[in-house]
């Protein structure tokens, strides 16, 4: 019953974390409250896992303090974890734009940490309710009793894993923020992200029926800006773009779409003015067929090409290029693949993840301020905060 360290959430930062501490030969002890370990590992890059991404910089997330996730990822890297993967002898590919994922399912990877584990003599309970949470400070150790459904545990350390928001039926609880707050720790505001857009309702009227049609889009919002595939769904919309987006994206923000991105619309406008066929024809030929049918309808561009003026020509240009969308909301937790905000950076140290005023009680993974993009960014977060964490609890 007497640990050093005990950590809490069985999931990618949890096991990075209690795997690193055990090797150390700290005494170890892993609490999951799932019937089923690392399950969002398991669900994660339809299947395959996109454990990592090669151009992993700071740049790729989001925190009030963009800076705090330096050390973390300068100590352990995206090389890190694949000379890891190999030596587990699991094969990967790169799918595009440095995004690594495994040839075979994501299960490899819940194995890997597993036996990570093992190697280090982590004790498991899982699953296992933590009732209460109850602290006091000895010296520059803090020492926690953890209450549990199965019995009472007691460590020097205590490492909170237990992730985000997303995915509740899957195990995601606030959990983490609980305790933060009963130790006095701020946090900012929780959040969806990576997550699809919703339609307002004249837009949903006008474009709700193009399920299914995928484009390359460029999408800004907020100062974040994408090109990736944009997807209409039948309640708004999705694809890579529109998740990553949804990341600096706020209530009553609107989005800018550029539909023919890397093209001088204008030049090519001008280049097709002549011909007599209908603007759905010739834009046919640039984006599916069923978009710009719909478009053209929407904006009442009916006659034949050679029949518009150049100011309605220019119109067209700036509306394709500069589509404004006035999302209603988004898809909620059920949909979005990570939570922004979290326990507040300010409160915890960017080199150990543990907390300045309560000795011993460490912050790792999602449920912390740190929000990695779409494509293997937030499990390298993952690893690398619960690297750090396992290097010192
Ligand atoms: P994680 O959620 O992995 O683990 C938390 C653990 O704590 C869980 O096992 C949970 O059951 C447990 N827990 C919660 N409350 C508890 C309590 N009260 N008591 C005990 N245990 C508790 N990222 C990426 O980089 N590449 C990808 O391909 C994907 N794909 C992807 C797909 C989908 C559908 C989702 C939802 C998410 C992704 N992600 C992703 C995001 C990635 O899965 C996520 O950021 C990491 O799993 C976060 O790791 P953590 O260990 O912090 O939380």
């Amino acid at each position: 019953m007497e640990f050093d360290v005990i950590v809490i959430g069985a999931g990618a930062a949890g096991m990075m974390c209690a795997g690193e501490a055990g090797r150390r030969g700290r005494r170890v002890l892993l609490i999951e409250h799932a019937p089923k370990l690392g399950e969002k590992i398991r669900i994660s890059g339809g299947g395959r896992c996109n454990f990592t991404n090669l151009h992993c910089t700071p740049v790729n997330f989001l925190s009030q303090n963009p800076d705090f996730c330096r050390s973390a990822l300068a100590r352990y890297t995206p090389r890190h974890f694949v000379a890891l993967v190999e030596s587990y002898g699991i094969a990967y590919h790169e799918k595009k734009l440095g995004q690594l994922f495994c040839d075979g399912p994501s299960q490899q990877i819940i194995n890997m940490l597993k036996a990570e584990c093992d190697r280090g003599g982590v004790g498991w309970h899982m699953p296992c309710q933590v009732q209460a949470i109850a602290s006091k400070a000895e010296g520059a150790h803090g020492r926690y009793t953890v209450s549990t459904d199965v019995g009472e545990f007691h460590s020097q350390s205590l490492v909170i894993a237990t992730g985000g928001l997303s995915v509740p039926k899957i195990g995601a609880t606030p959990f983490g923020y609980r305790v933060a707050e009963q130790f006095g720790l701020p946090i900012v505001l929780p959040r969806p992200a990576l997550v699809p857009l919703s339609f307002n309702p004249e837009t949903l009227a006008q474009f709700g029926d193009l399920s299914g049609v995928s484009i390359d889009a460029e999408v800004s919002c907020n100062g974040g800006r994408f090109r990736e595939k944009l997807l209409f769904t039948h309640r708004g919309l999705s694809g890579p773009t529109i998740l990553q987006i949804s990341s600096y994206w706020r209530g009553g923000d609107w989005i800018e779409i550029d539909l023919l991105p890397g093209r001088d619309a204008m030049a090519w406008l001008s280049s097709v003015h002549a011909s007599r066929a209908l603007p759905a024809t010739v834009l046919g030929e640039v984006l599916p067929k069923r978009l710009a049918q719909r478009w053209c309808e929407v904006h009442g561009l009916l006659q034949p090409l050679d029949q518009l003026s150049v100011k309605t020509l220019r119109e067209i240009g700036h509306g394709l290029t500069h589509w404004r969308v006035q999302p209603s909301g988004t898809l909620g937790y059920n949909k979005a693949e990570v939570t922004l905000g979290g326990v507040d950076t300010a409160a915890l140290s960017s080199k150990t993840m543990e907390a300045k005023a309560v000795p011993g009680l460490y912050f790792i993974g999602e449920v912390v301020d740190v929000t990695g993009h779409l494509g293997g960014f937030n499990f390298q977060w993952a690893w690398a905060s619960g690297h750090a964490a396992g290097q010192v609890a």
